[in-house]
């Protein structure tokens, strides 16, 4: 038997795989075990009742798929009532994920989950931030400093910072995190994108451009996790691509501790299933008795550290 178990983000998880946050809800309990899972992940709250986006709002693409939902929420209040109870039948951690529009406003909110039941906080800080131009807080490292350190001291919970992947030095912005007591990353979210229906001449996205996910982004995750991993000494939880026990070996051997699988949910819904089954298999057959072992196993050296000559 291998143990799958670890220690990730302030929680104890009986294996390294979990949902990504908007890919998964408690109707899903209908088709896939919970109890088997390593966490479970809410889609994102917002304070304040939000519609979303225009529609279209998803678009299918070759190798993955365009979303701009916009975080249609029901508001703070209603989740705290209505929705986290639901998840209280489940042995699993639950992981609550929140978004706001200002380093006070996400701090209230953090506080306003933080309720029995409720075992960590994800900061989706990949969202705008009203304070700096509408740019994402984790675009730049000091505006997630101030959120990440507005929101340690307003709750006790464990606080997982979600990173964007649309910045230029992911690894500042990982630094930032750690520096204001973040417990964990999680790398990351959607890429930002676009594509157009030629025939009609017009985006299909209703908000024109949206978050690529699925297999396309991740080559791209992949390495952010890797430079994460490397520049941090909190637990990085992988997330892009993930649709095989295979995709989520490669994010461990990168350093990712856990694993969050999104897009690969909607089409096979036993996707994370198959991919804790997977990690016990690849472990078995080399010889790690611990899935801790292996991560970080990458047999790599960095002959040339400089990113951008790297990539030439
Ligand atoms: C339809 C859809 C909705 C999403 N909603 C959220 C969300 O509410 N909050 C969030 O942090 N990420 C959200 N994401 C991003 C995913 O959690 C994940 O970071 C991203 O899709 C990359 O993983 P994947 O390639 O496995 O899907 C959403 C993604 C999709 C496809």
């Amino acid at each position: 038997m291998v143990d799958l178990s670890i220690a990730c983000g302030g929680l104890e998880l009986a294996n390294p795989v979990m949902p990504a946050s908007g890919t998964f809800s408690h109707e899903l309990s209908e088709v896939i075990d919970f109890n088997r899972l390593g966490a479970l992940v809410t889609k994102t709250v917002t304070p304040e009742k939000r519609l979303g986006n225009p529609t279209p709002r998803v678009s299918e693409l070759p190798d993955g798929m365009l979303n701009s939902i916009g975080i249609p929420s029901s508001g703070a209040e209603h989740f705290v009532r209505e929705i986290i109870p639901l998840y209280a039948r489940f042995s699993v951690p639950l992981v609550v994920s929140i978004s706001a529009n200002t380093p006070d406003e996400f701090a209230e909110l953090s506080a306003w989950v933080s309720v029995p039941g409720v075992a960590a906080i994800e900061v989706n800080i990949s969202c705008p931030n009203l304070e700096d131009d509408g740019r994402a807080f984790a675009m730049r490292p000091e505006p997630t400093l101030q959120v990440m350190q507005n929101l340690r001291s307003a709750t006790d919970l464990p606080l997982w910072a979600k990173l964007t992947p649309n910045t230029g030095d992911i690894a500042a912005v990982a630094r930032a995190a750690e520096a204001a007591g973040a417990d964990a990353l999680v790398v990351a979210n959607t890429i930002l994108a676009m594509s157009i229906d030629i025939e009609t001449m017009r985006p299909t996205l209703g908000n024109v451009m949206g978050g690529l996910s699925g297999p396309a982004v991740k080559p791209i995750t992949l390495r952010m996790t890797y430079q994460c991993a490397r520049a941090v000494d909190i637990p990085v939880i992988g997330c892009g691509g993930i649709a095989s026990a295979e995709d989520a070996v490669e994010y461990l051997l990168a350093g990712a501790r856990a694993v969050q699988v999104g897009t690969a949910t909607f089409v096979r819904p036993g996707t994370m299933d198959e991919v804790i089954a997977g990690i016990a298999a690849y472990c078995r057959r080399k010889g790690f008795n611990r899935v801790v072992e292996m991560i970080g196993a990458l047999d790599a050296d960095m002959l040339v550290p400089d990113v951008m000559e790297a990539a030439q």
